[in-house]
C-alpha cells in the first residue's frame, strides 16, 4: 500500500516506487458549508477503475479530518480511518462515493488545506493540501472535473474555473477542466475587486478579477496590468490562449510561499500582488510582474500539462520559471535580467548544491515533499531549458514545445515526456543531457589556454564533486559560449557554441592573427563554476572590452572578489587597479544605468564566505563583514566627485513610474548614495527621506543612514507613517536586524519579536524578522552564538503552528560546515536541540536530519 506509506511520518518515498492510481477520477462534487470552527465538507466522487492498472485496496487520502458519515453508491459504509487516511471495500466496477467530513479553518495555522487570513477562508493545496479537506486521492496523475458549492455569510465566494449559479448564502462553480486536487481552490470573504477584461487573440472575452480586502483597491492596478501583458506574451511567444471565462487573482496576508496556480483561481501572498509607489519598490514592482506572469504561466504548463508525481516537480516549475525569465527578458533589459539570475542562482541553489541539502533537480526520494519546493528544483530547472534550448536552438526549442502541448495536453507527465519531444523533433539523443536532471552538484569547469601559430586552443576539464547520496558524477553535457577579443579590442570570434560532452576536451580557433583572449561561457551558458587563470590586466581588459554583458560583468566581479580575497587573507589594501576599473566603466555614459549599479555591488558575504572555503580557509563571518566595509570605504574615497555626478544626474523627475529605465536610473543613484553616505554623515540620504514620494527613494535613504548607524529619527517617521500598513511594516522590521551592526543583529532580532507588531503566525512577518537575521551573516554567525540560539528558539516554537516555514527557514544552517570549529559546535548543539523536540514535524525533522547527515 504505497499511498499509505507517503505520508506516515519518518517515511522515505522513491520515485521508482511509482505505481498508477487503481482508481480515476470522472466528477468531483463538492459543498463546503462554512464555519470558522466546523466548517462540513461534503464530497461526491465517481470513480472509475483504471483499465491500465490493478485496482489493489481503494485508499483515500485524509488528514486531521473527522468523518462524519460515508457512503457507496449510497449504501453508508465503514470506512477503516488511520492517521493519513481510510481504507474501504468498494465494488469492481464504477461507483459513487459520498462523505461528510468536519474540519476547522480557523485552527490552521500550517496554512494548508482550508484556513483562516484576516477573516478570510482560503486555500492552499500545492503539494498534499487537499487531503486536508477531505478524503481524496490526493495525487497529482488522479484528475477529476470539479463542480463546488460554497455556503456561507461571506459576501464573495470564489472557487476553479467559471460562476455557474448563485443564491442567498450560496455560489456555485464549475471547472470543465479536469484536474489534479492540487489545483483546487476556495475563498470566501468579504472582498473587493479590482476588475477588467482581455480579449483573446480568437476573440473570447475573458473577465478578469484581482480580489482583495477593502482597502487594498488602490494597490491593483499595477498587477492586472502585468497581467494582461503575461496573457498576450503566452499567445505571441508560445502561441497559447487562456482557457475559461473569468480569471481571479486574489490576495491574502497569511501564506507560506509567494504564489499559487491554481486553475482559474490564482492565490497570491499579497506582498506578491499589491503594489502602489508609495509602499513598493522597484524591485518589488519587477517581482510582482514576474510572478503574475509566472502563475499565469502555468495554466499551460502546470495545468494543461500537469506532473505524474512530485519527483516530477521540475517539469512544470523549471519550465515556468524559465518562461517567467523570458518574460521579464522582453519586458525589461534582458541583459540585467540575466546578470540578475545569475546572482540569485550563485545566491541560492549554488549554495544549496555545495551543502548536505544538495540534490538532483529531479530528485529520486522525499520525506515531505514540501522541503523539494527549492532552488534546485525551480532554478536549476530553469538552467536546464535554458541550456536545452540553446543546445537545440530557437526554431527547434519552439518546434519541441508545440509537440509537448499538442501531445501532452490533459495528461499528467514525466521528464520521459518533456525529453522525448525534443528527441523526437530535433533527432538528438538526449540521454547525456539528461545527467543534468539526476545528477546533483554543480560542475566545475577549468579552462586553460594555448597559442600557436594562429591557432588559439582552450583545453576544458570539468568535475562535480560528489553530493549526498552521489558519490561519483559523469561528465555531462556542457553548452559553452564563446567568443575572442583581439589585443585592440574588437571581436576576432563572434560567440560561437561549444559543446563539452567529455570530462576533457579542447577546441581550437585557427586563422587569428594575434593571440586573443577569450570570452567564455557567455550569458552564463551554463550553470557551472568556472575556473580561469587569468590577470587582473586581462579581466580588466574585458571589463573595458566584452561585447557579453554579462562576461563584463562577471570579469569586474572577479576583480573585486580577488581584491577582497587578498583583503581578508593577506590584510592587503583595496586594489587601486580594480577601483580604477570600475571608476572608468560607471563614468561609460553609454552603459545601461542598472548594469553599472550591478556593477557596482561587491560579491555578497556568503559568496565570500563559500569561496574562502572552497580555498582552503575558514571563513570568518566578522572579518569578511569589516574587509567589505573596508573596500566600500575605499570605494567612497576613490571616486567621490563621479559619485557625485552619478547621483546628480539619475535624479528622476516628475511623477514615480515603475518601468525599466526611470528605475534602472534610481537603481545607479541609490548606489551611489550609499557610498556617499559614508562620507557626507548622511546628509543627502536625510534630505532624500524627507522629500521622497515613493517607496523606492525613501527606503533605500533609510537603508543608507542605518548603515552608517544613523536614522534613529528617520525610523520612528517612518513607523508613524507606515504602522497600518502590513507589507511596509515587513520592510520595518527587516531593515533594522539587516542594518544593525554585527554584534547588535540577534539582539535587535530578539528585541523586535516582543514588538506589539510582531505575529509570528503571520510568515511574511515571521521572515522580515528571523529572515533579516539568517541573512545578516555577520550578525547571525556572531562569535557569541546568540544568532543560532535565537533562531534555534523561533524555529521551536513556530514549528508547531507552522511546519513548512520553519522547515525551510532551516536551510540557514546549511552552509554550517564552513566554519570554524566553535561556531560548528554551537550550530550542531542548535540543530540537535531541534532534533530532540518531542513532537517536530515531518518537515522540520526532515531537514534538520538531512543537514546534520
Ligand atoms: N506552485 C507554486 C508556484 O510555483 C508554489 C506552491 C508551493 N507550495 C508549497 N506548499 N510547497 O507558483
Ligand atoms: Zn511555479
Amino acid at each position: 500500500m504505497k499511498d499509505a506509506a507517503a505520508t506516515t511520518s519518518g517515511q522515505t518515498i522513491y520515485l521508482d516506487d511509482y505505481t498508477a492510481p487503481g482508481w480515476l477520477v470522472e466528477e468531483v462534487h463538492l459543498t463546503f458549508r462554512l464555519a470558522p470552527e466546523a466548517t462540513r465538507v461534503l464530497s461526491k466522487v465517481r470513480f472509475v477503475p483504471n483499465p491500465d492498472a490493478p485496482q489493489g485496496q481503494f485508499y483515500l487520502h485524509g488528514e486531521q479530518l473527522s468523518l462524519i458519515g460515508a457512503s457507496i453508491d449510497g449504501t453508508p459504509v465503514s470506512p477503516e480511518v488511520t492517521e493519513d487516511g481510510l481504507t474501504c471495500d468498494v465494488p469492481s466496477g464504477a461507483f459513487t462515493w459520498e462523505a461528510e467530513v468536519e474540519i476547522a479553518p480557523a485552527k490552521n495555522f500550517a496554512l494548508e488545506g482550508l484556513y483562516m487570513s484576516n477573516g478570510m477562508y482560503c486555500t492552499q493545496c500545492e503539494a498534499e493540501g487537499f487531503r486536508k479537506i477531505t478524503y481524496y486521492p490526493d495525487r497529482p496523475d488522479v484528475m477529476g472535473v470539479f463542480t463546488v458549492r460554497i455556503e456561507g455569510e461571506a459576501p464573495v465566494k470564489l472557487s476553479n474555473g467559471n460562476p455557474v449559479r448563485e443564491g442567498e448564502g450560496w455560489a456555485e462553480w464549475h471547472d470543465p477542466w479536469p484536474k489534479p486536487a492540487y489545483l483546487f481552490a476556495l475563498v470566501a470573504g468579504d472582498l473587493v475587486n479590482h476588475p477588467d477584461s482581455f480579449t483573446t487573440r480568437s476573440g473570447k472575452d475573458v473577465a478578469l478579477n484581482i480580489w482583495v480586502r477593502p482597502g487594498d483597491e488602490g494597490k491593483c492596478a499595477f498587477g492586472m496590468e502585468a497581467l494582461k501583458k503575461s496573457m498576450k506574451w503566452d499567445e505571441d511567444v508560445y502561441g497559447r490562449e487562456y482557457d475559461l471565462d473569468i480569471f481571479n487573482i486574489v490576495a491574502v496576508d497569511d501564506f507560506n510561499m509567494g504564489a499559487m496556480e491554481n486553475k482559474g483561481l490564482n492565490i497570491f501572498n499579497s506582498s506578491c500582488v499589491l503594489a502602489s509607489p508609495e509602499t513598493s519598490t522597484d524591485a518589488n514592482f519587477e517581482r510582482i510582474e514576474a510572478i503574475i506572469a509566472h502563475e499565469y504561466f502555468h495554466n499551460w504548463t502546470g495545468n494543461r500539462i500537469t506532473c505524474r508525481d512530485w519527483f516530477q516537480l521540475c517539469l512544470k516549475e523549471g519550465l515556468t520559471v524559465y518562461r517567467d525569465s523570458q518574460f521579464t527578458s522582453d519586458m525589461r533589459s534582458a541583459p540585467v535580467k540575466r546578470i540578475s539570475d545569475v546572482i540569485d542562482l550563485r545566491a541560492r541553489q549554488f549554495r544549496e548544491d555545495n551543502g548536505p541539502l544538495a540534490h538532483p533537480v529531479r530528485p529520486e526520494s522525499f520525506q515531505e515533499i514540501n522541503n523539494f519546493y527549492t532552488a534546485t528544483v525551480y532554478e536549476k530547472g530553469a538552467e536546464v531549458i535554458g541550456m536545452l534550448k540553446r543546445l537545440v536552438g530557437d526554431e527547434a526549442y519552439a518546434k519541441a514545445l508545440d509537440l509537448y502541448f499538442t501531445r501532452h495536453d490533459g495528461q499528467a507527465c514525466t521528464i520521459e515526456d518533456w525529453l522525448a519531444v525534443f528527441e523526437e523533433s530535433t533527432g538528438r539523443d538526449l540521454s547525456q543531457f539528461k545527467r543534468w536532471y539526476s545528477q546533483a552538484g554543480t560542475p566545475r569547469l577549468h579552462v586553460s589556454e594555448s597559442w600557436a601559430d594562429g591557432t588559439f586552443t582552450l583545453h576544458f576539464r570539468q568535475e562535480t564533486p560528489a553530493t549526498p547520496g552521489q558519490p561519483d558524477k559523469a561528465p555531462q553535457v556542457l553548452p559553452i559560449a564563446v567568443g575572442l577579443i583581439g589585443p585592440n579590442g574588437d571581436e576576432v570570434q563572434e560567440t560561437t557554441l561549444l559543446e563539452m560532452t567529455e570530462s576533457e576536451q579542447s577546441f581550437s580557433f585557427t586563422g587569428l592573427g594575434a593571440r586573443p583572449v577569450p570570452s567564455i561561457l557567455r550569458e552564463f551558458s551554463a550553470p557551472v563554476i568556472l575556473h580561469r587563470e587569468s590577470d587582473n590586466a586581462e579581466r580588466a581588459f574585458l571589463l573595458a572590452h566584452d561585447t557579453d554583458p554579462y562576461c563584463r560583468w562577471e570579469a569586474g566581479r572577479t576583480l573585486a572578489k580577488q581584491a577582497l580575497m587578498r583583503m581578508i587573507t593577506d590584510n592587503a589594501e583595496p586594489d587601486q587597479a580594480y577601483l580604477g576599473a570600475l571608476a572608468t566603466l560607471l563614468s561609460d555614459e553609454t552603459l545601461d544605468p542598472a548594469f553599472r549599479a550591478l556593477a557596482m555591488a561587491l560579491p555578497s558575504e556568503d559568496d565570500l564566505a563559500q569561496t574562502l572555503f572552497e580555498t582552503g580557509h575558514v571563513p570568518d563571518p566578522q572579518r569578511i563583514w569589516e574587509k567589505r566595509q573596508e573596500m566600500r570605504d575605499a570605494m567612497a574615497d576613490a571616486m567621490p566627485d563621479l559619485l557625485a555626478g552619478l547621483f546628480a544626474a539619475h535624479q528622476v523627475p516628475g511623477t514615480y513610474q515603475p518601468d525599466a529605465a526611470p528605475a534602472a536610473a534610481r537603481a545607479l543613484a541609490n548606489s551611489a548614495l550609499a557610498l556617499l553616505s559614508r562620507r557626507d554623515g548622511g546628509e543627502r540620504a536625510r534630505a532624500q527621506f524627507a522629500k521622497a514620494d515613493n517607496m523606492t527613494q525613501e527606503l533605500a535613504a533609510l537603508s543608507c543612514l542605518l548603515s552608517i548607524d544613523a536614522g534613529e529619527e528617520e525610523l520612528k517617521t517612518f513607523y508613524d507613517q507606515w504602522h497600518d500598513d502590513r507589507l511596509v511594516m515587513d520592510k520595518w522590521f527587516s531593515l533594522q536586524v539587516a542594518y544593525a551592526p554585527p554584534a547588535q543583529v540577534a539582539a535587535t532580532a530578539e528585541r523586535l519579536a516582543t514588538h506589539s507588531d510582531f505575529d509570528m503566525k503571520n510568515p511574511n512577518r515571521f521572515r522580515a524578522t528571523f529572515g533579516a537575521l539568517t541573512m545578516t551573516p555577520a550578525g547571525f554567525h556572531h562569535a557569541s552564538g546568540a544568532g543560532y540560539r535565537l533562531l534555534a528558539d523561533w524555529l521551536i516554537k513556530l514549528d508547531p503552528l507552522n511546519p513548512q516555514t520553519t522547515a525551510r527557514m532551516c536551510t540557514a544552517f546549511q552552509t554550517w560546515t564552513r566554519y570554524d570549529a566553535d561556531r560548528q559546535g554551537m550550530i550542531r548543539a542548535e540543530l540537535e536541540r531541534m532534533a530532540a523536540q518531542p513532537k517536530l514535524s515531518r518537515d522540520t525533522s526532515e531537514m534538520v536530519s538531512r543537514i546534520l547527515a
